[in-house]
């Protein structure tokens, strides 16, 4: 995308409210005229994570995280800029100028999207309608009783029945204005003959359980449904069609409910199937997500570790679910997950062991959840119980080829530590058989992004703490240019501005070369909305530190005590340089008369100025080199 003119931002955050986005991610609390949460980018048991209304920002006392509404979505989903930026336009209605085709397409295409996204809502209402009100739905009633559910669950989970035939469909959509092309987009209905429209529609799904599939916001984007008899020939499950709004590979099932869970429980639990996470739920275990009848891909990983650091695998007590353990693994692996296991029993999932055991034992059970490595040799115990040297070496490639998939530096040497240590054997001998694991998978790496090489940084902006004084009042002029119209033109006047090679400068230059009318808070905002996290954050707390101050009067004072500290720096070089045996005498007289002009007072511009201002150096003023 290309450079996003400022003012675009600006309509973009005037269009969006942040309480109201922050509140579609997590649950906030009123504190005064401000709303708080705990901080979702770091562990804290009190709430330091603050919305601001009236600044439209938020702000973390504890980790310093903050920023605008575009920087929380690029933050808490670890977006880039112009991903972000469309995702809150797109939520807002705001059409972007840049959009790759034009403006015309895009608005279009806008249009498109809020129309199947109307249609998935109606029909989530017509499928729960069928499910409790259709005759025909008996059999669904009572085999979702009969799994141990009530109709307040079903609503709860906006459970539906898709009709065993298309006609139910066909009337409802026509009462909504739904068009059979509609129906389509959505994947509720395909063509009969894929080349000849006039053959009519089919519904995909019939005398199915319908599971409505959800986005971050909680908006419909597909279904999944479940075969009610159990006779029948076809897939136990159907999932909808990919279409533009829903990508099996990139959706987790129940994860826009279970965020907020996640973060305080400090990990997801990962289930196989959606029936499986609706009963950990049920029995309080709200953490769970689950994939859709699919192994867990890059950009599952990946969005996981937007949310947490550790996953609970919780999968099937079969070969199956052990063979999906081992690939979740590595796939999570990739994103610099930690991954623990808590095996169900033979012919057990969560489910059946929820409603057989009760919540409490399964509770203890993910509560004795083990390291990933514990579970890989709990598996292979028999082979290496033999003590055949074999079997051991066997077993040491296969940790070997697991252990290559470990993104992260420190879990891929403690499991590496625990492999050996369990198998005997030196440290060293598993790191090479690692390496050369890890350079079969360069060789083989068609699929880059599998081994993480997309990855993006997730770590929560740190504030540039500011402790060099030169740079602190670099930051300070940077802020001031953004506060007041009179207090840029007197730092961009002033010699040397902006003083490229000082710390910190590259905010001022930034500030500098945008076009923000200085003062406007909106227009304020939308530029800080384009620098990185850490520079916004910065800029943001040396903004609010100036919040009460006088700026054109702060400006006059930061700029005195910068061209001081300037000034004593360079007669310091000078009187370094002058010490040199062997100067030739041109220099000497140059560097005098250079030194003298630099000890001719500044103007002072106020008596606090050298208080108000940091002091550049804290050593006394330089002796005299005569
Ligand atoms: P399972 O076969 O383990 O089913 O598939 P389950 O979750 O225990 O389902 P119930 O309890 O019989 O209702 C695990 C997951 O794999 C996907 C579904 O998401 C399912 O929940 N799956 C399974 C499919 O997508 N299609 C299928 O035909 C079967
Ligand atoms: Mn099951």
């Amino acid at each position: 995308m290309p450079r996003v003119p400022e003012e675009v931002i600006q309509d973009v955050l005037q269009a969006t409210d942040i309480v109201d986005l922050v509140s579609s991610y997590f649950p906030l609390k009123r504190a005064g005229k401000d709303y708080r949460a705990n901080c979702p980018f770091h562990q804290e048991k009190t709430p330091s994570f603050y919305v601001i209304p009236n600044k439209q920002s938020y702000h973390c006392f504890g980790c310093g995280a903050g920023g605008s509404a575009l920087r929380f979505v690029m933050q808490y989903e670890n977006l880039d800029f112009p991903t972000a930026l469309k995702k809150l336009a797109d939520r807002a209605g705001v059409i972007l100028p840049d959009d790759p085709v034009n403006d015309a397409e895009s608005a279009r295409r806008h249009q498109h999207r809020s129309r199947l996204l109307r249609v998935l809502a109606e029909a989530t209402t017509f499928f729960q309608d069928q499910l409790h009100r259709s005759p025909e739905a008996a059999v669904a009633r009572d085999y979702w009783k009969g799994r141990g559910l009530s109709s307040e669950h079903a609503r709860n989970w906006q459970i539906g029945y898709a009709p065993g035939n298309l006609s139910p469909l066909a009337t409802w959509a026509k009462s909504k204005g739904f068009s059979a092309r509609n129906l389509i987009d959505a994947g509720l209905a395909s063509l009969r003959k894929e080349d000849n429209p006039q053959e009519g529609i089919y519904a995909r799904f019939r005398a199915r359980l319908m599971f409505p599939i959800h986005n971050d916001y909680g908006d419909v984007i597909a279904f999944s449904g479940r075969i009610l008899d159990p006779d029948a020939k076809t897939a136990k499950y159907v999932n909808s069609p990919e279409t533009s709004l829903f990508t099996k590979g990139k959706t987790l099932f129940g994860l826009h409910r279970a965020k907020r869970p996640i973060l305080k429980q400090g990990y997801a639990l990962i289930c196989e199937g959606q029936m499986d996470l609706i009963a950990c739920v049920s029995a309080g275990f709200d953490h769970a997500i689950a994939p859709l009848g699919t192994s867990l891909t890059p950009e599952h990983a990946r969005l996981l570790k937007r949310h947490t650091d550790k996953v609970v695998l919780c999968y099937d007590g079969d070969t199956a679910g052990a063979k999906a353990a081992d690939r979740a693994f590595r796939e999570l692996s990739h994103s610099g997950l930690a991954v623990e296991v808590a095996p169900m029993p033979e012919n057990e999932d969560p489910d059946s062991f929820i409603r057989g055991c009760g919540a409490d034992a399964f509770a203890a059970h993910i509560a004795a959840s083990r390291p990933y490595f514990d579970f890989f040799f709990a598996r292979r115990a028999d082979s290496l119980r033999t003590g055949d040297l074999a079997n051991r070496t066997e077993v040491a490639r296969e940790a070997a080829a697991a252990l290559a998939h470990v993104n992260d530096a420190i879990l891929r040497e403690t499991q590496l530590q625990q492999v050996a240590l369990r198998l005997q054997l030196a440290p060293d001998l598993i790191r090479n058989e690692m390496r050369r694991a890890i350079q079969r998978l360069q060789a083989e790496a068609a699929r880059p992004a599998a081994l993480g090489g997309d990855r993006q940084d997730n770590a929560p902006p740190e504030v540039d703490t500011p402790h060099d004084p030169m740079r602190s009042l670099m930051v300070s002029l940077a802020a001031l240019a953004c506060n007041s119209p009179d207090a840029r033109q007197q730092i961009a006047d002033s010699p040397g501005s902006p003083w490229p090679d000082l710390p910190g400068s590259h905010l001022l230059r930034l500030v500098l070369d945008s076009p923000i009318k200085a003062g406007s808070e909106s227009a304020v905002n939308a530029f800080l909305a384009t620098l990185e996290s850490r520079d916004e954050a910065t800029l943001r707390a040396s903004l609010r530190d100036l919040e009460q101050v006088d700026n054109r009067a702060a400006a006059t004072e930061h700029l005195y005590a910068l061209h001081q500290a300037l000034s004593r720096q360079r007669r310091q070089e000078i009187t370094a340089r002058l010490r040199q045996p062997g100067l030739p005498l041109s220099e000497i007289e140059s560097l005098t008369k250079e030194l003298l002009d630099l000890q001719k007072p500044l103007a002072n511009p106020s008596p606090r100025a050298a208080a108000a201002a940091p002091p550049a150096s804290p050593e006394p003023d330089d002796e005299d080199p005569f």
